[in-house]
């Protein structure tokens, strides 16, 4: 049931490159399917990101942090500028607010849409349907780690993947939890490399096992290692319902769940906090060279608005939106996904979304 008259405080981070229209064709979208639904949206802007940074030197103050924690949740555009060092903004916002607002589950759907072209043409939308919880704060993430000897011949640096029980159990709690809610094949996968990576695959192997033997009988246990997952997801994608891995294999598994669903310019994701305060982002990045030219695919962003409605309890007004996009797909009207080639302008993918919702 949708909450009638709800208001939620949007917090609204645009960021870089082509974030910005995106996130403004998310936003009319939502505007028009909360009038339909009787929801309203606060949104604040907040200019973080390259050019702010640029001009100021500022990446994440910390009363803008102190404000971000107000929020009902944050709708992200993309982070990432060409003219600053890869990793300064990465590190200093994206990562950081994962960490302080301690969105320990980055949700990622991978979700083939009818009429969409995957690589995998003989594939349909009913084999190309399931989702990733990937653990998001802690593994190689959490920096640990050293060098020595920096720039002479015998450099040495180590990157530790770093992971405590309570990391990963609250993780795998969360994906028993969401495979149990999704109710389709309830079977849970963990991905990692358990015979490679004894240390912290027989951490997670065991969790996974204890967890679901206890508390979850009802949800089939199932185990890849991460580089099979990659060829099983391409081979047999209809085989997976949910995947729960940790942080590295996550961010490259989702890269291909995201060009097996049609590429970036649908893929969409959330970085969760259960308790606390989400973050809703299409998964790719600021694309310099398309910024400012009306060409690129806003559904990503239009359905990360959509599991940010999910996450915010409004399962109906989610539902609309994602069989809106159905709708919009199924027509033929959207030529293809990618940036230039979709025979739709980015604003003419919102204007149509929020007129037909
Ligand atoms: C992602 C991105 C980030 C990550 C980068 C930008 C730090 O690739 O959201 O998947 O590695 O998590
Ligand atoms: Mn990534």
């Amino acid at each position: 049931m949708s909450a009638q008259k709800k208001s939620y405080k949007i917090a609204l981070m645009p960021g870089d490159g082509t974030g910005p229209e995106v996130i403004a064709e998310g936003v009319k979208v939502l505007k028009s399917l909360g009038q339909k639904t009787g929801l309203s949206f606060d949104w604040t802007p907040y200019d973080l990101g390259g050019e702010r940074y640029k001009k100021t030197g500022d990446i994440l103050p910390d009363s803008a942090l102190t404000e971000l924690r107000k929020a009902d949740a944050i709708y992200l555009g993309a982070i990432g500028h060409p003219d600053v060092k890869p990793g300064i903004l990465e590190k200093g916002l994206l990562l950081r607010l994962r960490f302080e607002l301690d969105q320990y589950i980055n949700l990622r759907p991978v979700k083939l849409y009818p009429n969409v072209d995957s690589p995998l043409k003989n594939k349909g939308p009913k084999e190309i349907d399931f989702v990733v919880v990937r653990e998001n704060t802690g593994g190689i993430y959490t920096g640990m780690g050293g060098a020595t000897m920096v720039g002479t011949q015998n450099e040495v640096a180590t990157q530790v993947m770093c992971y405590s029980r309570p990391i990963v159990e609250r993780c795998v709690r969360y994906a028993y939890e969401y495979t149990r809610r999704r109710n389709r094949k309830k079977m849970l996968t963990l991905v990692h490399k358990t015979n490679v990576l004894n240390y912290c695959g027989d951490l997670w192997f065991r969790t996974h096992k204890e967890v679901g033997d206890k508390d979850y009988k009802d949800i089939k246990q199932d185990y890849n290692h991460v580089d099979a997952c990659t060829m099983w997801m391409v081979k047999n994608p209809e085989f997976y319902d949910v995947i729960v891995t940790e942080n590295l294999f996550g961010d490259i598994i989702t890269d291909l769940g995201a060009m097996i669903q049609g590429g970036m310019g649908i893929a969409a994701g959330g970085n969760i906090n259960p308790e606390g305060i989400s973050m809703f982002e299409p998964i790719g990045g600021s694309a310099p060279k398309y910024t400012g030219k009306n060409v690129i695919n806003p559904l990503a962003a239009i359905c990360a608005g959509g599991m940010m409605l999910e996450n915010l309890g409004e399962t109906e007004a989610a539902a609309r939106l994602d069989k809106a996009v159905l709708r919009l797909l199924e027509s033929g009207k959207v030529k293809s996904l990618s940036a230039g080639k979709m025979g739709m302008s980015t604003s003419e993918i919102g204007d149509w979304l929020a007129s037909n919702i």
